[in-house]
């Protein structure tokens, strides 16, 4: 019960407040393409299909873990996963622990009948390996969702705003080890937008972690989301204090890719239009992951999801036409990208 609430919380706040970093940036604004003037290429043979983790998509966005667990959760999970079947993108929902507490609210993830060809990513906090979760929990949240990978999410910021948030992660590298090995699926780990450096990737690949999503710092800040909600004033002013921590998207990706150019890689935290996208590809990730411009969009209305994927492909799209890219690889290219 209690983690259900603090999920109608999070939906609210989200949507009502200020939960955006101030200060710091995603970084893809330090980044800029070089205009190509003649790409002598046919606009309508841009291909955005790619591959994530041996699963076709027709464009390189994944719908980010956001919710589920309330009815508001089901009707937005409903949506999201209406328009990533639609668009063939890939999607994730939010923690399936208050499922594991509460089978009655596990069909408020059950997505799978509405987009049954899409990669669909399970999800629970890592630190839960820590208290009591083990691969019974992991492998009831993969069959509820009949997923294609399980999402482990890295929280350390955001359990020490949260009020007797869960702080012992002692030991919990080797756990998602263990996980890794025995689970029939592959294991994505996240932050929630305070980033994964290079080294930290490094620990989790040599874990046998399959592919990793930054989540870096730019965009919905969870230390403000959980200090918006603290009833006590220390719990509140932790959030304002640790409001702009982390590390940038874009440096997180570049980081990264210095030390692991093959492991399959997500861009999340601040992405936030097309032109982002094609940056965050441009860098050496593979998808870009949204959260907060997907919930505000399904919040409204199935045809405001529309709208935003439209534009998003539009953007991405136009991107790699002016910088003469027929395939999402060819953003790499030498001279593409500039940083300035
Ligand atoms: C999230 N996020 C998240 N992540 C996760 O791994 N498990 C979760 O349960 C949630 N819950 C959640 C709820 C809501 C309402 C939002 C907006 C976000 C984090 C999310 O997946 C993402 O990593 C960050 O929000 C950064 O992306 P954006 O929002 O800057 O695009």
């Amino acid at each position: 019960m209690e983690t259900q609430s603090r999920k109608a919380e999070h939906l609210r706040i989200c949507l009502d407040e200020d939960v955006q970093f101030r200060q710091t940036s995603s970084g893809f604004e330090r980044y800029r393409f070089t205009h190509c003037c003649l790409p002598e290429l046919d606009r309508c043979d841009i291909d955005l299909s790619t591959l994530f983790l041996g699963k076709p998509l027709s464009a390189p966005i994944l719908i980010s873990s956001m919710t589920g667990g309330t009815d508001l959760a089901k009707t937005i999970n409903s949506r999201l996963a209406a328009i990533a079947q639609h668009y063939q993108l890939a999607m994730g929902v939010g923690s399936q622990r208050v499922a594991v507490e509460n089978p009655d609210v596990a069909a408020t993830f059950a997505v799978r009948s509405l987009a049954p060809t899409i990669p669909l990513f399970a999800n629970l906090g890592a630190v839960q390996l820590n208290y009591r979760y083990g691969l019974d929990e992991c492998l009831k949240v993969i069959d509820l969702l009949e997923a294609d990978a399980l999402i482990l999410h890295l929280n350390p910021l955001q359990e020490c705003v949260q009020a007797k948030g869960d702080t012992n992660f002692r030991g919990l590298l080797d756990r998602i080890g263990v996980i890794c090995e025995q689970l029939p699926v592959p294991v994505i780990v996240k932050e929630v937008g305070n980033g994964i450096s290079g080294a930290m990737a490094d620990k989790l690949i040599a874990a046998g972690v399959a592919a990793i999503d930054v989540a870096g710092a730019g965009g919905t800040s969870w230390a403000k989301v959980e200090g918006e909600r603290a009833k006590d004033s220390r719990q509140r002013r932790l959030g304002q204090t640790f409001a702009d921590w982390g590390i940038p998207t874009a440096d997180c990706i570049t980081a990264i890719r210095a030390t692991a150019p093959s492991v399959p890689l997500i861009a999340s935290g601040g992405v936030r239009n097309g032109l982002d996208v094609a940056k965050a590809i441009a860098l050496g990730a593979d998808l870009a992951g949204m959260a907060l411009p997907f919930l505000q969009a399904a919040n409204e209305s199935e045809a405001a999801l529309h709208e935003l994927v439209e534009v998003l492909l539009a953007e991405l799209v136009t991107a790699m036409f002016c910088t003469g890219s027929q395939r999402l690889q060819d953003l790499r290219s030498p001279g593409v990208l500039e940083k300035f």
